[in-house]
């Protein structure tokens, strides 16, 4: 007979097996919980989504599981952009977009790619599509994940980066800070900052017996958004602000570097590994913080101490009087934090600057190429101006201008394509597009359709804006190079300001012509500029001289 011990111990026994057989059964569950989840994410709902778009007609690439079509888009890329261009020509789409050619005449105008893994994705060219996707039902889509998470790792939680109530919030502020009245306080900064790299260009001049001189733009025009955007949104603090941008140019080239992109998409946490990489890019974040909080500490300080009577007439300024900082009643609404301040910096020089700065190159090229409308611009911008300083007025009065920078904004948007995610079931156009299908909405073949912009779509033909945009194409959400709708850009008024105003002291003061040394070879690590630099002869106008 088994004694009270042995029955102790077989009842112990029995009772850790049970344990065992529970503890074995719910691994094993939880771990076919896990299996399920990554299969719906990486498999099941992706395919899902492919057969209701094949259901309705449209054609799709098969799916690669491993980064989906977004290795052979970097390879045809890299070969699109290994060489010069031989011709100046503007047909840059194959260059730029290497995939939209090949795949459109195999798969139709309207396909299915995947850009990434478990990412299947629309192209939409239909002007009608993308003013549904952009305004109509901007409320059903979102910026593209892929998209965000590069940019929140870049420059944090800010208007790039947020969605609906909060996005609604922040851009109600930032929509603020740019308002007319404000814009007009800034000209005066603009025209500092060009007369700045102007007189830097004269220095270059008396080096020369034949006052003409060569200057490499893209560099110069970098320089010139820069200082231009320091001064509007840091004022007395440009000079340290302007480390906060050498900073951020450095962060963009190692945050888009090809190869750390390719790890970010592949390898999940990727970012929080100790690579050399990663440590570099922790320490730039480092110091672009400290100096926004140094520059942020000073003008509070100075505020509270009474030398400014607020936080200034700048973008920080505008930006600190909204946030907790500031002391007036908001009927209610949330006050942006100062961290949230921090980010919107970071997200409007992200943004701001070399856009424009490409704005202002591309121009100068397509004018050198173009002579008659580098006349006629001088011309306008003579008249107008006749010697006296600029201001809001005149550059309303620019009408060949404006007409100029259109087309070039036609031509060469600093953005040349968008990507959104549907992220509720919704219906453009009578195709039903399930959530977490993406559409990739290409600007640049938007902006060169023949059947919207007629058969001279390739050419550079400023007048065909003498209308406004209503008469230069058919449907005017075929002309979206600052984006359309709810998420259209916010400093439009400004860029477009900051390129009249830099241009029509350019005109007055110079004629130019490309340099025999260009290589046409447009590229898009950041907004679209070319990759090989922009030397320019510039011919000093003996008419200014007189006028000065
Ligand atoms: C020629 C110059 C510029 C061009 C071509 C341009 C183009 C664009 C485009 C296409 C978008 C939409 C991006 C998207 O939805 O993914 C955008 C958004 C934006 N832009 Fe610009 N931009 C320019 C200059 C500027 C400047 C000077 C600033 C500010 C100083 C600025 C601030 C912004 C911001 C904050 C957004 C995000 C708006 C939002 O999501 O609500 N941009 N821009």
């Amino acid at each position: 007979m088994a004694s009270t011990h042995d029955q102790l111990e077989a009842g112990g026994w029995a009772g850790a097996a049970w344990w065992v057989i529970v503890f074995t059964a719910l691994t094993v569950l939880f771990i076919k919980y896990v299996i399920c989840i990554i299969l719906e994410a990486i498999w099941w709902k992706p395919m899902r989504i492919v057969r209701k778009m094949q259901s309705q007609g449209i054609k799709a690439r098969p799916y690669q599981l491993l980064g989906g079509d977004f290795p052979e888009m970097m390879k045809l890329v890299k070969a699109a952009q290994s060489e010069t261009m031989t011709t100046i020509s503007h047909d840059i789409v194959p260059r730029i977009l290497p995939c939209l050619g090949p795949w459109c005449a195999s798969l139709g105008t309207s396909h299915v790619f995947w850009q990434g893994t478990a990412a299947p994705t629309l192209t939409v060219m239909d002007p009608e599509m993308v003013k549904d996707i952009m305004s109509t039902k901007s409320s059903c889509f979102h910026r593209a994940s892929l998209e965000k998470k590069v940019l929140l790792e870049f420059i944090g939680k800010n208007i790039l980066t947020i969605e609906d109530d909060e996005w609604t919030h922040h851009r109600r502020i930032i929509n603020s800070t740019f308002n007319i009245e404000k814009l007009k306080g800034m000209l005066g900064a603009m025209v500092t900052s060009t007369d700045k790299m102007i007189k830097r260009w004269a220095t270059v001049d008396q080096l020369q017996e034949d006052s003409c001189f060569e200057v490499e733009v893209c560099e110069e025009f970098y320089k010139l958004a820069m200082d231009i955007f320091s001064r509007t949104s840091f004022g007395n603090a440009h000079k340290q602000s302007k480390k906060f941008g050498r900073f951020q140019v450095e962060l963009k080239k190692l945050v888009m570097s090809p190869s750390h992109l390719v790890w970010t998409i592949v390898i999940p946490g990727y970012r929080i590994l100790p690579t050399p990489n990663n440590r570099h890019i922790n320490r730039i974040k480092r110091n672009m913080n400290r100096i926004l909080d140094e520059i942020i500490r000073v003008r509070l300080q100075r505020a509270e101490s009474g030398k400014l009577r607020d936080y200034g007439n700048d973008l920080l300024g505008c930006l600190l009087y909204e946030s907790e900082a500031g002391d007036h009643e908001t009927k209610g609404r949330k006050k942006l934090s100062i961290n949230d301040v921090i980010h919107e910096c970071h997200a409007l020089l992200f943004a701001g600057h070399d856009s424009t700065a490409n704005l202002l190159t591309w121009t100068i090229m397509l004018l050198s190429l173009h002579p008659q409308w580098q006349e006629r611009a001088r011309k306008e911008v003579l008249e107008i101006c006749n010697g006296k300083p600029i201001d809001d007025e005149k550059l309303r009065g620019f009408k060949i201008l404006t007409m100029i920078l259109q087309e070039v904004l036609r031509l060469y948007p600093a953005v040349a394509d968008l990507t959104r995610v549907a992220v509720k079931n919704t219906t453009i156009q009578g195709w039903s597009i399930p959530e977490g299908l993406q559409v990739w909405v290409p600007i640049l073949q938007i902006h060169r359709d023949p059947e919207q912009w007629g058969a001279d779509a390739l050419e550079f033909r400023p007048d065909r804006f003498a209308g406004g945009v209503s008469k230069a194409c058919k449907n005017s959400h075929s002309y979206i190079p600052f984006s359309c709708g709810q998420r259209t850009c916010v400093g439009q008024t400004f860029a477009m300001m900051e390129a009249k105003v830099a241009l029509s002291m350019i005109l007055q003061r110079f004629s130019f012509q490309l340099s025999s040394k260009y290589k046409h070879g447009p590229t898009t690590k950041g907004a679209l500029h070319p990759e090989f630099g922009m030397p320019v002869i510039f011919h000093k106008l003996t008419s200014f001289e007189n006028k000065d």
